[in-house]
């Protein structure tokens, strides 16, 4: 996508204070971008400084903070343009559905959905001008909702849809979207996802438990176990630098081998057979 004499144009990078944001950032960084990497806090941005990164502070809820990134963009002292947006930012916090409490429902759906939307709706408009991309980090589960991950799941399969909806709009403005869906990766949020539930589960009744505490263990247990082999942040932010940037990409990746296994077998198999193979 970008030519030698087109170095340094403009990358947003969104949840770049770790994992596989941070390694996308870096790697981008390292292939001449400039890349605007979103982080939550000033502190967190410290760890992130190095040449061709800029840390912004990026709350994709905040509307505020969205606005002060539109202006930084437009009054870019090299008038250089946005030509790739990184929706990679994230939570999880995994329990079952009935348990779940509605506002942390809505905490996934806000960050995981509706903070990508607006962030999106906003750089539109200069997107176009440069017939740039946006990528959307979806996941497995944005495809195959897992028991225990029903909050998770509901934001990414929202996000999936309505990436595969603005790239049918947007197309002939110019603009692609494109959809990475990760398997495991060994990042923060996939460390503390499993301790994260095994905390709720010890917060939950004794009949709570009887209900929901084996499939809470068996969730936390084969989390474990994927990603002892899972990939690592590093090489899933290479490929996703290098899908951001190449001539011509596909609608839709996956990433790391159980992606690759999973989703097909998601396709193929009768629902009954896919909730008998979960289970
Ligand atoms: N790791 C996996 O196995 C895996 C698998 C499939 C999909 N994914 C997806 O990959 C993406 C990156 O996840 P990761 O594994 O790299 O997790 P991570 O290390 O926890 O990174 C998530 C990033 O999002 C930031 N963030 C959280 N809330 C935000 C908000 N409101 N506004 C802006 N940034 C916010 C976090 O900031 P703080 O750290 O400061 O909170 C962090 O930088 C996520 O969308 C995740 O769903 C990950």
């Amino acid at each position: 996508m970008m030519t030698s004499t087109q170095t340094k144009q403009l990358v947003v990078v969104t949840g770049a204070s770790s994992g596989i944001g941070k390694a996308t950032a870096i790697k981008l960084a390292t292939m001449g971008y400039h890349v605007i990497a979103g982080v939550l806090s000033m502190t967190e941005a410290e760890q992130l400084q190095g040449e061709n990164i800029e840390p912004f502070v990026l709350d994709i809820t905040d509307d505020q903070q969205i606005a002060l990134l539109v202006q930084r963009i437009r009054q870019d002292p090299d008038h250089r343009l946005l030509q790739v947006l990184i929706n990679n930012a994230g939570v999880e916090l995994n329990a079952p559905f009935e348990l779940l409490p509605l506002q942390e429902w809505r905490r996934q759906l806000d960050v995981n959905l509706f903070g990508q939307v607006a962030l999106t709706q906003q750089l539109l408009p200069l997107l176009r001008e440069s017939r740039g991309r946006i990528i959307n980090i979806t996941s497995v589960g944005g495809k195959v909702a897992l028991p225990n991950y029903a909050a998770y799941a509901a934001s990414k399969f929202a996000f999936e849809a309505a990436s595969d909806a603005l790239r049918r709009e947007v197309a002939r403005q110019g603009i692609d979207v494109v959809v990475i869906e990760p398997g495991g990766v060994q990042t923060e949020m996939a460390a503390y996802s499993g301790d994260l539930s095994l905390a709720f589960a010890e917060q939950m009744s004794s009949d709570q438990k009887a209900l929901y505490g084996a499939m809470i263990s068996k969730a936390v247990g084969s989390q474990t176990a994927f990603l002892k082999h899972a990939l690592s942040a590093s090489k899933a932010g290479a490929t996703i630098a290098k899908i951001a940037t190449k001539a011509r990409v596909k609608a839709r990746y996956s990433l790391g081998m159980d992606a690759k296994m999973t989703l097909p077998m998601a396709h193929l198999l009768p629902t009954r057979m896919m909730d008998l193979a979960l289970r």
